[in-house]
């Protein structure tokens, strides 16, 4: 897609308006460019896709909303500034990971643009755009893409909680899963934006690393390990013997953050909301699915999703 630029405000109302349209979810979506974004984050997008230009050494962290962004920035944080801080007075057991590691597409940190410039290097960044909506500036950039995907049942679960927990009178969860199974969920269709950066991730293995939610919780260290390995950190003998990994992973845990004051009564901007922290820790389990959703919507979920992989080696 090339980059719409130089609009003025009322030529952007205009175009994000006429835009295809569902409602039901925090905010209206609309289509663009083949996804579905919150209408407030299309004119962001916009800017980014005219304006980002990353650094060749940029690690940018990747998900599908509630695929477990929080999670990975704490690990990516605390794997790459390991050697700047003890795990004793480290900044993510008094700052919420994503005031650590700032979305290029929202302003943040106290409600002022994330100043991404000034961050230490390697800089970490992290979005929810789909790789046809990134720029070509980072696929023609050395720059590193880690994207973390989950099961899309345990998505849909958890994007409902925490939207009805920042909007109580949000759709329930039955019309909510028919929007998912349209594709009609922020930066969705889900297996779309798996989809894509999958295929990359096959093209391009040593840019961009493909992780699963699933599998991080299986093996933690594993994962530690191979993400600091891709991201040019690798952990030396010495830190594996003296526990370094064991420490990252316990550092990051849903037990530790979720029980830290600034998770449980903090507050933050997103884009302009405001979010209680707690709201990004809700249970951290594989699975919850099976709590909310019937056997029936799981099955048709799992078949669509089945259906739309198909071919491409990629399965939940
Ligand atoms: P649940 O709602 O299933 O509990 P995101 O960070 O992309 O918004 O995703 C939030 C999901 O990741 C929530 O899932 C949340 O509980 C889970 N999560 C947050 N921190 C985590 C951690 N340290 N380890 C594992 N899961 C975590």
């Amino acid at each position: 897609h090339d980059p719409i630029k130089d609009l003025t405000v009322q030529e952007q109302s205009n175009l994000i308006s006429s835009l295809p349209k569902r409602e039901g979810w925090m905010r209206v979506l609309r289509r663009y460019q083949g996804f579905w974004i919150s209408d407030v984050a299309i004119p962001r997008l916009m800017a980014i896709q005219a304006h980002f230009k990353p650094r060749p050494t940029d690690v940018i962290l990747v998900t599908q909303p509630k695929a477990g962004t929080t999670w990975l920035k704490a690990l990516a944080f605390a794997i790459v500034n390991r050697s700047n801080y003890s795990f004793s007075q480290h900044p993510l057991l008094s700052r919420n990971p994503h005031e650590c590691v700032p979305f290029i597409d929202l302003p943040y940190v106290g409600g002022h643009a994330a100043d991404y410039k000034s961050l230490a290097q390697p800089r970490l960044l992290a979005t929810h755009i789909p790789y046809s909506l990134l720029p070509a500036s980072v696929a023609d950039s050395d720059c590193r893409l880690v994207y973390l995907c989950r099961d899309p049942k345990d998505v849909l679960v958890s994007l409902w909680h925490f939207m009805k927990a920042m909007k109580p009178e949000i759709m329930e969860l039955s019309p909510a899963f028919e929007m998912f199974c349209d594709g009609a969920t922020p930066y969705g269709p889900v297996w779309e934006h798996n989809l894509e950066y999958w295929r990359e991730s096959l093209r391009r293995p040593e840019k961009v690393l493909f992780l699963k939610y699933e599998e991080i919780v299986a093996e933690p260290m594993r994962s530690v390990k191979s993400l600091a390995e891709f991201m040019g950190c690798p952990f030396s003998e010495e830190e594996e013997r003296d526990g370094a990994v064991e420490e990252v992973v316990r550092l990051c845990s849903f037990e530790k953050l979720s029980s830290m004051e600034v998770n449980k009564r903090g507050v933050g901007l997103m884009g302009g909301v405001t979010i209680q922290q707690a709201n990004f820790f809700r249970k951290g389990k594989v699975g919850d699915w099976v709590n909310h959703l019937s056997r029936d919507m799981a099955e048709r979920l799992d078949r669509l999703v089945h259906e739309k992989l198909n071919g491409s080696g990629l399965t939940f």
